[in-house]
């Protein structure tokens, strides 16, 4: 099988790890020669491209008025009239390197105005399906692998059109009561927006983000995350590491670190064993 494999992160809740996971799980693919693709639909504030230290320059370009097209012409009703005019490789004016593998498709300020856009598109179809649409006529037939999302830390019409391409939410959770809860939320949150879109959605990988097994709660909570999602669980965790925040603030990813903690080196290890997971989930064992 050739198909694109696909996964967008999900969870109605801010700042658990989405777009460090994306960031990270992208390198990690790459790594083990996968070819990726990151498509950044989290917002504005251009997050992903920031971990890759590529968002200044981009921010000239919209600056510019030269990053055009953008992820948010993609979901446009003139695109593929816009693509045809663009030529052979439509994806290739919108891609930008980030320097450890992956290619990413940015943010731009234009996804600030797409969920209410979308949500004046009458058919319930075409306003879920938009991005659908462009990753099937566009983005499967280049020589991409994976196709990783970033989602917004809320469920809107935008974080739909990403579980509605990918039919796949990939997870990273904290440990702790409050997010023993959020997990069942999640669970909860995927189940209706199958049921209301009747589709499925299969929840690929969930990982353990920023955790800390000093204490033996972080423990227990592990253990029941695991209990309740056996298939989905990473075989390991990410632990809280302080190089992935100083490194995602330089703009890298832990896998460009030349001498790394014990936890960065931890966190490399748990994200490239998390691919194994997520490969197998998404129907691509034996790519690897
Ligand atoms: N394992 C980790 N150890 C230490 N810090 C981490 C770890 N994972 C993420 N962080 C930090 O936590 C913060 C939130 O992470 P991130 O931005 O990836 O979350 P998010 O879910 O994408 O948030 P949002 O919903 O706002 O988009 C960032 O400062 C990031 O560097
Ligand atoms: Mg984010």
């Amino acid at each position: 099988m050739d198909d694109t494999l696909r996964a967008a992160a999900f969870l109605d809740k801010g700042g658990t790890g989405k777009t460090t996971t994306v960031a990270h799980l992208g390198v990690a693919l790459a790594e083990l020669d996968q070819e990726v693709l990151l498509v950044d639909l989290a917002g504005k504030q251009g997050d992903l491209a920031k971990h890759f230290g590529v968002w200044g320059s981009y921010q000239k370009q919209i600056e510019e008025d030269e990053a055009w097209p953008n992820i948010s012409t993609v979901f446009d009703d003139a695109w593929s009239t816009i693509a045809d005019k663009l030529g052979e490789d439509p994806v290739a004016d919108l891609v930008v390197d980030t320097g450890e593998g992956p290619d990413l498709i940015p943010a731009h300020p234009g996804l600030d105005t797409l969920d209410s856009e979308l949500g004046n598109i009458d058919d319930s179809h075409d306003r879920y399906s938009r991005f659908e649409q462009f990753l099937d006529e566009y983005v499967d037939q280049l020589s991409y692998d994976v196709v990783l999302i970033d989602l917004p830390g809320m469920t809107n019409n935008v974080t739909y059109n990403g579980l509605w391409a990918t039919r796949n939410a990939l997870t990273p959770v904290e440990m702790g009561p409050f997010e023993a809860e959020q997990a069942d939320a999640l669970r909860r949150d995927l189940d209706k927006i199958a049921e209301n879109f009747e589709i499925e959605i299969d929840l690929s990988l969930v990982l353990p983000n920023k955790v800390d097994t000093r204490t033996s709660l972080a423990e227990e909570y592990l253990e029941s995350f695991e209990a309740e999602y056996p298939d989905a669980i990473a075989p390991s965790y990410v632990p809280y590491s302080q190089d992935i925040r100083n490194a995602a603030q330089r703009g890298v990813t832990a896998f460009e670190l030349d001498g790394p903690s014990t936890t960065a080196r931890q966190a490399r290890e748990a994200y490239l064993a998390a691919t194994e997971t997520l490969l197998e989930r998404l129907g691509g064992e034996g790519d690897v």
